[in-house]
């Protein structure tokens, strides 16, 4: 408790030291230190009823329910990958990555869910960018589940059903015997907060169910169950053979108190027990199971609400030594930070029940913190954070699987750039510093589906066109300084690449337009 406390202050401290630091320009990466970029199977595959793919929970809402998405748009097509993936490897080769991440949609493989009929088109397409991959010298690195789940196993209660922990174990084994052979890096599955918080608890993602208090604790307990069952089984039966790794991802935020008071200081400290131990205590942590606070904040809560149980359904004794040690490495996503507090505000503000109610404080992002979307940087937040797992987990295997700033359409994309740089040199000070991390993949590589955002906020280095059949990509700044960061292992602030410079034929087409408008402006004043 009071290293955390002490850690949280010293974060406060840390603002202060980052920006004295600010003009120093070169940091390196060590030698043995591994890019990539990551994405995600319905964020950029498209073909949604090709090739033999079943529904997924999100071709459904997109469907049934399209105003949950904000510009009414669906991922039916989205950057057309399964047709386009060998531009997409080309792209990887232009960056210079060692990894790409990328995750198999499950109703692709089992349309319906179950293993008893396994599509072969859908074992095909991942068979065959898994092989251009590895042909191009690039390590794959799988998520076995990024939200999306098939619509027939969601219609039987999805993530809020027990039986979830067998579904997700049966797809894991046939994963682990067409693919495993040349996939050595699986993650199983992608951030529960996330997932559970927008899907189960706020309604936002699919399958849009608004059950803050109770399916939320629910769905995670079956993540994290079902995680634990992939574990075992490729330890059971695939390990010895395959001899790969199996971890999970894991978003978190680090969290700062407002001030010091002592409300402020135990609210970030309450905070960072559901964000950052929720998932992490009962895998990482040597006596396993959720951490105490979030027991004790449920169970306490429950109780004043009348319920004769809590609403955080207690681990067997079994389950929690099953759950313990469940991944090789953390997949870490990270973006951004809070700032904490807690005063008479927190009260009546929040449904009851719910996580947020639980939690019991307000959160904070100051305008000072550049932002886009709703992303606000702020890159202290990343070394802090790394220390805290080093410290708190017995400095585990870490690779930050997600990091990144959404941007608008155009190429130059400043603000990434310096987002990028800024979390790196996080990164780079954390390793330095002794963290284990042993690599960093960018989110994302290219614009794509950002779920109930639709197309509205772009994540990629490189550009997508939507409105282009041919969905061409086009690199912007941050893939270029990305690539540079890649050759050079170095954090150079000064670099400044001009992405139209670097391609020529896009800057005719960015060209060509504004020198006709001029022509013909030109024209109408001389007549
Ligand atoms: C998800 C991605 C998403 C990104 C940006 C992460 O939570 O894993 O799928 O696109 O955040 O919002």
């Amino acid at each position: 408790m009071e290293v955390k406390k002490i850690l949280i202050l010293f974060s406060l401290s840390f603002i202060s030291a980052i920006s004295n630091e600010i003009d120093e320009n070169l940091k390196s990466f060590p030698a043995d230190f591994e890019f990539g970029t990551s994405t995600a199977s319905y964020q950029i595959e498209g073909a949604w009823n090709e090739g033999g793919k079943g529904w997924s929970m999100w071709d459904y809402v997109a469907r049934a329910r399209p105003e949950a998405i904000r510009d009414g748009s669906n991922a039916d097509i989205a950057c057309n990958s399964y047709h386009l993936y060998k531009r997409d490897i080309e792209m990887l080769k232009e960056l210079g990555v060692d990894n790409y991440r990328l995750s198999i949609a499950w109703p692709r493989i089992l349309p319906y869910g179950r293993p008893d009929y396994v599509n072969p088109e859908g074992i095909a397409y991942y068979n065959a960018v898994i092989d251009e991959l590895l042909a191009n010298g690039i390590t794959p690195f799988v998520t076995m589940y990024h939200w999306d789940l098939p619509q027939n196993l969601n219609e039987q209660g999805g993530w809020i059903t027990d039986e979830i922990v067998d579904w997700f174990g049966d797809y894991a084994r046939v994963l682990y015997q067409h693919f495993g052979d040349r996939v050595k890096n699986w993650l199983t599955l992608n951030e529960p907060y996330v997932h559970c918080f927008f899907g189960y608890g706020r309604g936002s993602h699919a399958p849009l169910r608004t059950s803050p208090g109770v399916e939320f604790y629910e769905c995670g307990r079956n993540i994290l169950l079902a995680n634990a069952r992939a574990y075992h089984i490729y330890d059971e039966e695939f390990r010895a053979a395959q001899g790969g790794k199996v971890g999970l991802v894991i978003s978190m935020e680090w969290v700062l108190p407002l001030t010091d008071s002592d409300d402020d200081v135990q609210g970030a400290l309450d905070y960072a027990a559901y964000h950052i131990d929720h998932y992490m205590h009962p895998i990482f942590s040597e006596e396993g199971n959720f951490p105490q606070i979030v027991i004790d904040r449920v169970a306490e809560a429950s109780a004043n609400q009348g319920l004769n149980a809590s609403r955080l359904r207690p681990f067997a004794q079994e389950q929690i030594d099953y759950m313990k040690g469940t991944a090789d490495f953390l997949g870490l996503n990270h973006y951004s930070s809070k700032y904490v507090y807690r005063n008479s505000s927190v009260e009546g503000r929040y449904d009851v029940p719910s996580v947020e109610d639980d939690i019991h404080v307000v959160t904070y992002q100051p305008p000072s913190w550049p932002s886009h979307g709703f992303i606000y940087e702020y890159a202290p937040g990343l070394y802090n954070l790394l220390m805290y797992l080093k410290d708190q987990y017995n400095n585990p295997v870490v690779y930050i699987t997600e990091n990144g700033f959404s941007s608008d359409t155009g190429l130059v994309d400043d603000g990434r750039v310096q987002y990028m740089r800024n979390y790196m040199r996080s990164v780079v000070d954390a390793v330095a510093d002794g963290a284990n991390v042993k690599g960093y993949f960018a989110w994302s590589l290219m614009d794509n589906f950002e779920w109930s955002f639709g197309y509205t906020l772009r994540f990629g280095m490189y550009q997508v066109d939507m409105d282009d059949p041919d969905r061409t990509r086009t690199p912007r700044k941050s893939a270029l300084v990305y690539k540079e960061i890649l050759r050079s292992r170095v954090i150079d602030y000064s670099y400044d690449p001009d992405p139209y410079a670097a391609l020529p034929d896009a800057a005719v087409a960015y060209y060509a337009p504004v020198m006709l408008n001029l022509i013909v402006l030109l024209f109408n004043l001389l007549m």
